[in-house]
């Protein structure tokens, strides 16, 4: 039997709503059911998107409970609260979701305990780390949306900068999903001809200009929560990104959120790395050669994250 490419979605607040909306007009998956402590809402979202069949193809939408997920494959976890002013930073989420994270998991366990878990809720390294800890299944059969979406952002601004298919960008921020995440300009380049300190389209290298576009990339958060109150596009096709990549079974190589094994001297912590990504969850971790700066920028995020940590008591 074909097995339907079934997913479920925890929460439809913003951030769940528009993953739901890019898993559907993308027709990643064949079936999405959203679970939300709000039923109706769940109830009302599954219907609106659930309307636009006709235009889209037939991807069945439904609001369920844990109790409907035991053939899904993937559950993306979104449930929590979000940043709710620009003065707000991601770990500072971290008691309020990480309790609520405690049910969600057990009850996934309890109902869902093969499917891969898609971790979105800020702070999401950590809550990554929790839920490894917390939950049954294999640690590379949960993963975090990480820092996916910084990369994205970056070299959207860089395509820009250069007049170039943000697709043509390779570069990666690692490390944090946060305010200590790392640019890889060491690895950074495009048409294979490295940005650092090289004319690149006809426009020389300026470190002031291109630090400034990190910069931007690294606040994007909070310069949409200032204008629109949160923020839920991109991250949502960041998830449909994922999803596609794990039911694809692609092994295309993204950053996303892996705890370290001693990757670069760093261990105990949930932050991101380029990781192969398919069916059987994270297949492999890269580590791209990095310079010192780079190293030591890696090794801060993962001191903040762990210091963030200390203040949670995971009981399994
Ligand atoms: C952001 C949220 C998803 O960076 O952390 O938009």
């Amino acid at each position: 039997m074909i097995q339907k490419r079934s997913i479920a979605i925890i929460g439809t607040g913003n951030v769940g709503v528009a993953a739901a909306y890019a898993l559907f007009n993308q027709r990643i998956a064949s079936e999405i059911i959203l679970v939300d402590l709000n039923k109706e809402r769940a109830e009302g979202e599954a219907m609106d998107l659930m309307h636009g069949q006709l235009l889209v193809g037939n991807v069945n939408v439904r609001a369920g409970s844990y109790e409907d997920l035991k053939n899904t494959q993937v559950v993306v976890v979104t449930a929590g609260v979000g940043q709710s002013s620009p003065d707000e930073s991601r770990l500072e989420l971290l008691n309020r979701n990480a309790a609520v994270y405690e049910d969600i998991i057990s009850r996934l366990d309890q109902h869902a305990p093969n499917a891969i878990l898609i971790i979105a809720t800020n702070p999401v390294d950590i809550l990554t780390y929790v839920s490894q800890q917390l939950s049954k299944r294999a640690p590379h059969r949960i993963i975090g949306t990480g820092t996916l979406l910084d990369t994205a952002r970056f070299r959207a601004l860089l395509g820009r900068y250069y007049d170039v298919d943000p697709r043509s960008v390779h570069a990666y921020i690692l490390g944090e999903h946060g305010d200590s995440e790392v640019p890889i300009w060491s690895q950074a380049n495009i048409g294979g001809k490295p940005i650092q300190h090289n004319t690149i389209l006809g426009k020389p290298f300026n470190r002031k200009a291109l630090d400034k576009l990190f910069e931007e990339s690294k606040n994007a958060a909070y310069e949409i929560i200032k204008r629109k109150g949160f923020t839920n596009s991109a991250i949502g096709v960041v998830i449909a990104r994922i999803v596609e990549g794990i039911l694809e079974d692609e092994k295309s190589v993204i950053p996303v959120t892996v705890c370290w094994e001693g990757e670069y001297g760093i261990s105990d912590v949930c932050m991101s790395l380029p990781s192969s990504v398919g069916l059987a969850g994270i297949n492999h971790r890269m580590t791209p050669d990095l310079n010192d700066e780079e190293v030591d920028g890696l090794k801060n995020s993962a001191a903040v994250l762990q210091d963030s940590l200390e203040g949670i008591r995971i009981v399994k």
